[in-house]
């Protein structure tokens, strides 16, 4: 047999120690921010049925779907995304679950992608939902979240912004322009490929979509509004779409990230079942693709099924935040020392520093006890690289003395400690 590839199947990921601390640095803020917020953990298997997965994601990923048959010829898949399996989960219990409901899951997902920068056949997704409430408190509560994780993993905040518009306003939007609403789902798709492909295949899509040339051109002369005032001066004062957007910037000014928010009417979302709010976090230079991206998807839980029920979430990605995160921080994830390196010079100390590693982690401190007896200069040397923040190494006159040193590995200081 000819030997095996070192290498993980393209677009896969190994997750090396080094690999772990970053990932375990972002799930951490991930669970932490849930759990500040009030979401509740929920989970599902990541072989979903192919037919929910290809009747819910919008179109571009279900091309993008790793599907097989079982032995038994039903048809499933990877999970491309979570949200078609929540729906499904909710809508299976619709009638026993308390509305609204705040629920997060850390999903692994795949998606058979053409591979670029950021873009992985396989990542872990964040993902937030609330469901069951039609109030921007939702949207600003989600969006609260998921700057307190970002805050959490040390990215700065003038590192990024969360740039936000609604389906509902460019609804609003097109209708005023005379284009018809059941062309807006197609319209919305082929908006979100701008600056994947070029503006004249945009426009043909348009044209397939049914808009005569008027149209299209109204369409692209509708991204060319900057601001929310300008989107106002279209829409009209009355605006619902406005009126709600409005209230989600007073809200995160009220929630302390104000600042963090800008409008941008370019912002449509891939996924065909966005019906409200939807927004994308990006790096300030936009050297990446999205960091996360979400909104209100209000239809949903009926077209699975379930019983009309207003909706808002996002999906939170580790593959983008990482790299921004080292660019920001650096390539070696910094990471907080905690615990204890216990290390000895002969074998006969050995018996105490089992001993001691014992009492230690009964205490509730992690402890790396040394496998083998070593200079104290290699023990020193390897400890400093450990995550442990103080170093212990057994001498014979320790033993003697029942008492040891522990070194403090981040400011050097010594202190005695008992052995017994
Ligand atoms: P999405 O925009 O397709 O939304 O994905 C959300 C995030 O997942 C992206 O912003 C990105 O961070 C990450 N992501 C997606 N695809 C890849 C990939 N191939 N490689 C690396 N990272 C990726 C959704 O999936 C929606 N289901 C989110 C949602 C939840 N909406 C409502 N609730």
């Amino acid at each position: 047999m000819s030997n095996v590839s070192f290498e993980a199947p393209r677009g896969m990921r190994d997750f090396y120690p080094e690999d772990m601390a970053w990932r375990n640095r972002v799930f951490d803020a991930w669970r932490a921010a849930a759990e500040r917020f009030g979401f509740q953990p929920y989970d599902a298997c990541v072989v979903e049925s192919l037919e929910l997965l290809q009747r819910k994601s919008g179109e571009e990923v279900s091309e993008q779907i790793y599907a097989f048959d079982d032995k038994s010829g039903r048809h499933l898949a990877l999970r491309p995304e979570m949200t078609p399996t929540l729906a499904r989960m909710v809508a299976a219990r619709q009638s026993r679950l308390t509305f609204p409901l705040k629920w997060y899951a850390l999903a692994q997902c795949f998606r058979y992608e053409r591979m670029t920068r950021g873009r992985k056949r396989e990542h872990y997704q964040l993902n937030l939902d609330i469901i069951g409430s039609e109030d921007v408190l939702c949207e600003a509560e989600i969006l609260g979240a998921a700057v307190s994780a970002m805050r959490a993993m040390g990215m700065p905040d003038d590192a990024w912004r969360i740039h936000v518009s609604s389906r509902a306003l460019l609804g609003e939007l097109l209708a005023a322009s005379g284009i018809p609403a059941a062309q807006h789902t197609a319209v919305f798709v082929a908006l979100d490929k701008r600056g994947k492909i070029s503006d004249e295949e945009i426009a043909a899509l348009l044209r397939e979509a049914g808009l005569d040339d008027a149209a299209v051109s109204k369409t692209f002369e509708l991204l060319a509004v900057t601001s929310l005032e300008g989107a106002e001066a279209l829409a009209g004062a009355g605006s619902p779409a406005i009126a709600n957007l409005r209230a989600l910037f007073g809200l995160a000014g009220q929630m302390g990230y104000g600042g963090l928010l800008q409008f941008d009417i370019a912002v449509i979302r891939g996924l065909s079942y966005y019906t409200g709010i939807v927004f994308e976090a990006f790096d300030v230079q936009r050297r990446f693709r999205a960091i996360f991206g979400g909104g209100r998807y209000d239809s949903l839980l009926a077209l699975v099924g379930g019983k009309p029920t207003p909706a808002v979430g996002m999906g939170f990605g580790d593959v983008v935040v990482g790299e921004v995160l080292r660019e920001v921080l650096g390539d070696a994830c910094p990471v907080a020392r905690r615990g204890y390196a216990v290390g000895y010079m002969a074998p006969e100390q050995r018996p105490a520093a089992v001993a001691l590693a014992a009492k230690l982690r009964a205490e509730g401190h992690p402890v790396d006890l040394a496998l083998l007896a070593q200079k104290p200069k290699h023990f020193f040397a390897k400890a400093g690289a450990s995550a442990a923040k103080y170093a212990v190494f057994l001498g014979p006159d320790d033993v003697a003395a029942g008492v040891a040193q522990a070194k403090d590995l981040d400011t050097r200081e010594a202190t005695p400690l008992a052995l017994a």
